[in-house]
């Protein structure tokens, strides 16, 4: 993999570092020997470093290409299922129809979730965020399935990561319906993934629910677009609790708290609220000229991203999708739908926003589609953590799977030089 040489020279001491070649992207520089030099690298934010190896995702920012196993994004949301792309991530390659009938029904062996679990809900208060149960009900998985929590056996993994595919959906469910004080629904194996957990979300035991095919394909590719994105902060934080030998469970919550926050996974929900905020299709102007005002620190939710300088490749599936489900839900003249179609066309016309490549992204139109479907806005970031999961447990996977380092990053280093400890008598 090393082909060429980079030579850093400083205070005299010269050292040499190999060139890493990936099958695509930048080449990296291995300044792994640089702390025998005495010297440690700066990077706040990872703006230039590349944490590990990995072969499940491929971002090119600058070209709008996410790839999936080098397969485009566009493809799989389109003409797969989230399922197979739940296999091709944790295994690397497509499934033949065989292997694929098997993944389905080993993933339908773990639907349903320990019946303790039920109880555990029970210490909730009933309005917290269904994050905050989330992240709880998720790290207790350990405290329950505790028969596969060795992390250096190749079939624990595999059960442990069923588990986690297959739970994730039933215990989005419970936080809602635990929210909205319904009885849970248990799960039902003879429907899709995508419609067996709108089924949980919507169904009651005095009322049966058939998904809509529409919003049932819809959510399916919002999971699909929202499997794996490379190491993102949640990834990187399951990966770094990963390191340290934890069990996959707790790696997972792990990496539903750091998705929690409106930077990561909260876009959408910030984006829906911003919405609402604007109220009008009157008001927009004024939000617009508010985004513009470089005095003023308000931004477009929905707006912009840190990689994607070209447009995000999710969003050109999901904007499409986006209006099949206001179509087939008949909200395509309810004001609320209005506000963000017109929102889109004015950015989308701005020269503000045509020079600095602020398109609208995925969180902008997922947030439209799934309030069209009928989520509530607080269930948005848990849908974006039952989606993810998948890319987690494939990357915890993949660390695991082969030679690893605890990761321990070092720091610069700004507090007080070393002083002696004063009695608190003599302090002044
Ligand atoms: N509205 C108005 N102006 C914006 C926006 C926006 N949403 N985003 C960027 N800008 C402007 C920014 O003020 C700057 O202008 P100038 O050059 O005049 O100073 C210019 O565009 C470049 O912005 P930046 O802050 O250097 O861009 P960035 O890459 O650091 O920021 C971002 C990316 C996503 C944080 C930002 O676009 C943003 O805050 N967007 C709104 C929040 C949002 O939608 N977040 C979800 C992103 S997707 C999350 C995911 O994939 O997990």
């Amino acid at each position: 993999m090393a082909e060429n040489k980079a030579t850093l020279s400083v205070n005299n001491v010269t050292a040499e570092f190999d060139i890493l070649k990936g099958t695509l992207g930048p080449e990296v520089i291995d300044i792994a020997p640089l702390v025998k030099c005495g010297y440690l690298t700066y990077d706040p934010g990872f703006l230039s470093t590349a944490a590990c190896e990995s072969k499940i995702t491929y971002i090119d920012g600058d070209k709008g290409i996410l790839l999936y196993r080098g397969y485009p994004i566009d493809q799989l949301a389109m003409q797969s299922n989230f399922v197979e792309v739940c296999y091709l991530l944790l295994n690397g390659e497509l499934p033949n129809a065989v292997i694929y009938d098997e993944f389905c029904k080993a993933i339908n062996r773990h639907t349903m979730v320990h019946e303790q679990i039920r109880y555990f809900f029970n210490g909730f208060r009933r309005d917290a965020h269904p994050m905050a149960v989330m992240v709880g009900v998720v790290g207790a998985l350990s405290a329950f399935y505790h028969d596969t929590l060795d992390i250096k056996n190749p079939e624990h993994r595999a059960i442990s990561a069923l588990r986690l595919i297959a739970k994730m959906p039933t215990i989005a469910a419970m936080c809602y319906k635990y929210n909205i004080g319904q009885p849970f629904m248990p799960p039902q194996n003879h429907m899709s993934y995508a419609e067996n957990f709108l089924h949980m979300m919507f169904a009651t035991p005095c009322e049966e629910t058939i998904p809509n095919p529409v919003l049932v394909r819809a959510l399916d590719k919002i999971f699909t677009l929202h499997a794996d994105h490379e190491q993102n902060a949640s990834t990187s934080t399951v990966r770094l609790a990963g390191s340290t030998g934890a069990n996959p469970f707790a790696c997972i919550s792990a990496g539903i708290a750091a998705l929690w926050g409106p930077a990561h996974g909260g876009a959408n929900e910030a984006a829906l609220n911003m919405l609402h905020e604007i109220g009008d299709v009157s008001n927009i102007d004024k939000y617009i000229k508010r985004a513009k005002d470089p005095n003023d620190p308000f931004r477009l939710i929905g707006f912009g991203h840190r990689v994607y300088k070209n447009y995000d490749p999710r969003a050109k599936v999901i904007r499409e999708t986006c209006y099949e489900v206001l179509e087939a839900v008949g909200a395509k003249d309810d004001p609320f739908f209005k506000i963000a179609m017109a929102l889109e066309k004015i950015a989308l016309e701005d020269d503000y926003f045509i020079q600095r490549k602020l398109y609208p992204n995925v969180d902008f139109y997922s947030g439209i589609t799934l309030s069209a479907i009928g989520i509530p806005t607080n269930m948005f970031t848990v849908i974006f953590a039952l989606a993810r999961t998948i890319g987690w447990i494939a990357h915890w996977n993949e660390m695991i799977s082969s030679p690893y380092r605890l990761s321990r990053p070092r720091q610069l280093y700004t507090g007080p030089t070393e002083r002696k400890y004063v009695r608190m008598k003599e302090r002044k």
